[in-house]
């Protein structure tokens, strides 16, 4: 493929119909953001709304507000923006704790309803494993490790819960969805998804393709705000018989007539635990108003214009992409190999292009279509070229290691 001129960049963005909401956005001047995809930065109405929850509700309101600002109907509200975007009925969708804690509740109440082994595929963000890890010591259910290239073909009947990305945190590869279900009904397995970064950049619909149990995260591509509270997504028709392990008052189904027992709240309200965090719920909230009137199938698509024209650059100066090819579907990002990627980000981001890196080699660029335009991808590739060609990277200010790369 070869890349465009950025005359022709510049174009593409003047018949951008996406490219009004940059302005909702507010980045810092002269910075290229191509990190959306890890934390999606701050839309305007998001800071707005932090301020006036803080004053106006907790100042002001106090303790009133959970009732007067619908502070306790916050989970259940994003959950239907949410819903929204992922295919989901917007009762069947809850926004709660972390993407970790929610693979657990939901691995747990799946497993202990149909119990066997709880699987997943060694190469998923290492949390999924994590989780299912310390599952299955308290549980002593078999785990088991499927290779990064097994396919549905290995869904056994032996497997009770499978955990499976919806898009790959490195390659940005998708999963077909109703094949892995197909193939998971046929042996009666549960898949749980983990939509983390596929939520709010690509056009899916989990019920038309049978999915009905799914985790995600709330601060990637929809900017929810750093440590922004996951969701999490369970069809109504299978929610009644499931028993999720942190059984909460929160999740209980008359939390304020404080009984002595637990009793479930129907549907995924169950899987509420605790006392939701309102000051990130709040964020989430404005953040997803975003979306509303925007149609998902169009960010999907200029995600991967960005990302295709990213890739034609990068093949011209010579980098090995692990990533989907402009010929098939891909997730918001995409990664290239380079030995020394970790100096290489850290001088692009000395230059303002925001990426990050992943071990071992991979440096990691989302582009997130709602503030990102085709000349931006473009400047930031010119970037790049530059500080591989003149090796800018070998600057020693750029190997000092972070804790978060
Ligand atoms: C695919 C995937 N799953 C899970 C997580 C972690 O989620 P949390 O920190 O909310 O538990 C991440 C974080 O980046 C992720 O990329």
């Amino acid at each position: 493929m070869t890349p465009i001129s950025r005359d022709e960049a510049c174009a593409l963005d003047d018949k951008d119909p996406l490219a009004r909401h940059k302005a909702q956005f507010d980045l810092p001047e002269g910075v290229i953001y191509l990190d959306g995809n890890s934390l999606g930065p701050p839309p305007k109405a998001v800071l707005a709304r932090i301020q006036s929850t803080c004053e106006a509700e907790w100042r002001d309101g106090l303790i009133k507000s959970w009732n007067d600002a619908g502070w306790i109907d916050l989970p259940k509200a994003c959950g239907a923006k949410i819903a929204r975007l992922i295919g989901a009925r917007a009762d069947d969708v809850i926004v709660a704790d972390s993407v970790s804690v929610n693979i657990f509740k939901l691995a747990a109440a799946l497993n202990t309803k149909a119990p066997g082994a709880i699987a997943y595929h060694t190469d998923e963000f290492p949390t999924d494993g994590y989780i299912l890890q310390g599952l299955s010591n308290l549980t002593s259910a078999p785990l088991i490790r499927l290779a990064a290239d097994d396919g549905h073909d290995a869904i056994s009947s032996d497997i009770s819960v499978l955990v499976k990305s919806v898009v790959h945190y490195k390659t940005a590869a998708v999963a077909d969805i109703a094949a892995w279900e197909k193939a998971a009904a046929e042996e009666n397995v549960a898949i749980v998804w983990d939509l983390s970064h596929a939520t709010g950049v690509l056009d899916i619909d989990m019920r038309r393709a049978g999915a009905r149990y799914g985790v995600g995260c709330g601060y990637k591509f929809l900017n929810g705000g750093p440590g922004a509270p996951a969701f999490i997504y369970v069809d109504r028709q299978t929610a009644a018989a499931l028993t999720q392990p942190l059984s909460g008052w929160m999740g209980h189904a008359a939390p304020f007539d404080f009984a002595p027992n637990y009793a479930p709240a129907p549907g995924v309200e169950r899987f509420a635990c605790g006392t939701p965090p309102i000051l990130s719920l709040s964020a989430l909230d404005a953040a997803l108003n975003i979306f509303t009137n925007i149609d998902i199938a169009a960010i999907e698509v200029k995600a991967k214009g960005l990302g295709d024209l990213f890739l034609a650059r990068c093949a011209a100066i010579g980098l090995e992409s692990i990533s989907p090819p402009p010929r098939e579907r891909r997730g918001g990002h995409l990664s290239v190999r380079f030995e020394h990627g970790y100096e290489v980000v850290q001088a692009l981001i000395a230059h303002g292009v925001i990426g990050d890196f992943r071990q071992p080699d991979l440096m990691r660029f989302g582009f997130s279509p709602l503030f990102l335009g085709y000349r931006d991808v473009w400047d930031a590739t010119n970037k790049l070229a530059n500080i591989l060609e003149t090796e800018e990277w070998r600057e020693a200010k750029y190997s000092a290691r972070r804790k978060v790369t």
